[in-house]
């Protein structure tokens, strides 16, 4: 591709018609920011980077001066991190700030950061004049292997999570799997749970993978990240690219262990991390599964055991069982009066999407509460 990236860079391709956009994977990426965006993106005005304080402490400068470096102006907006910043005010000011920069259509937004700033950075740049062009650089775990792939964007309102969004891909997605290297444990765990989903749903190579690597994952091992890294993409890439609204019930699969998990996270005030959330809410779905004569209590065990022993717990923290569920059917994915749930059917399997009784998610939650750890 001429831009002279590291050895081990995958480039993959999302094809969406007039929508495709290249994820570039490769190690030390952001000093090459500058020429990929010459290379891909035609008249950029200029550059506007929005990241929180965490990472743009660590990454902007460098991310600037190599756009600069290219003649792109560049400029950066610091936000708070964490889950609260991820709203419909924090929008607003967003927004006031690009108009008092002059960010005309010309302009590009890159997105530099977790899932937080890339769902915000994304909705803002979605409905910011109507729209204008967008980079993602996902820097934590969970952002490279699922947010930053397939133009999902959102604020949270009060009344839940992710419930104010549109559809808005990007240009290109940038993955520099070397930036997990200043990623908290708590962090990489989390996003774990996410690449363990993949493997559950789509992917048995890859969960032998994760048990082949869980000590160098835990101990985060960068090598070990960039094996995992490009076929997570793959994975994601191939659900968006079936269906890319969400509206074919494909893509619905990458919510095994979200209904659960959004629950969890809303009702803890996001004091449970998504990841950790999610893992808990695929050992929900996982038991059902198994109840429901759809998969192996093997399949079951092999999943619990992959979760102990990347250190990710699956015990259901105190909250009310009854309150995770009322939460359930307030969300988005409850439809009809029945929560649906995305029940694996095996490691590396298809799965199901079913309607599934209150009782049933109550019994399995009470359960859950005496898990190990
Ligand atoms: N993270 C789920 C999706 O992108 O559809």
């Amino acid at each position: 591709m001429g831009l002279g990236l590291n050895e081990g860079a995958v480039e993959l391709m999302v094809n969406l018609n007039y929508k495709s956009y290249p994820v570039i994977i490769s190690p030390a990426l952001l000093e090459k920011a500058g020429g990929i965006v010459n290379a891909n993106l035609a008249d950029v005005s200029k550059c506007v980077i929005i990241t929180d304080r965490v990472v743009g402490g660590l990454y902007s400068n460098s991310l600037e001066r190599s756009l600069e470096g290219q003649g792109i102006h560049a400029a950066s907006i610091w936000i708070p991190e964490g889950e609260e910043a991820k709203s419909w005010n924090e929008a607003g000011d967003l927004i006031g700030s690009l108009i008092d920069m002059g960010v005309d259509r010309r302009s590009l937004i890159i997105a530099l950061g977790g899932g937080v700033v890339g769902d915000i950075s994304g909705f803002v740049a979605a409905v910011y004049l109507r729209g204008v062009r967008l980079i993602q650089v996902p820097t934590t775990l969970l952002a490279q292997v699922d947010s930053s792939i397939g133009g999902k964007t959102a604020v949270n309102h009060e009344k839940g999570k992710n419930l104010i969004g549109v559809f808005k891909q990007p240009n290109v997605v940038l993955i520099d799997p070397g930036v997990l290297k200043t990623l908290p444990l708590r962090e990489l765990k989390s996003g774990l749970a996410e690449v363990v989903k993949y493997a559950v749903i789509a992917d048995a190579e890859l969960f032998k993978i994760i048990e082949a690597e869980a000590d160098r994952l835990i101990n985060g091992e960068i090598r070990a990240f960039s094996k995992i890294v490009p076929r997570c993409c793959r994975v994601k890439i191939a659900f968006v690219e079936q269906d890319e609204r969400d509206e074919k019930g494909i893509r619905a699969a990458l919510n095994y262990g979200h209904t659960v998990g959004h629950a969890l996270e809303a009702v803890s005030s996001f004091g449970i991390r998504h990841g950790e959330a999610v893992a808990i809410g695929m050992e929900v779905a996982a038991k059902i599964s198994t109840s429901q004569g759809l998969m192996e209590e093997e399949d079951f065990e092999e999943q619990h055991v992959l979760f102990k022993r990347l250190g990710i717990s699956t015990k259901l923290p105190n909250i009310d069982p009854i309150t995770l569920v009322e939460y359930m059917h307030r969300d988005k994915k409850a439809e009809r009066g029945s929560i649906r749930l995305v029940l694996p059917t095996g490691i590396g399997e298809k799965p199901v999407i079913r309607p599934v009784e209150d009782a049933l998610i109550l019994k399995t939650l009470e359960e859950l509460r005496s898990n190990e750890a």
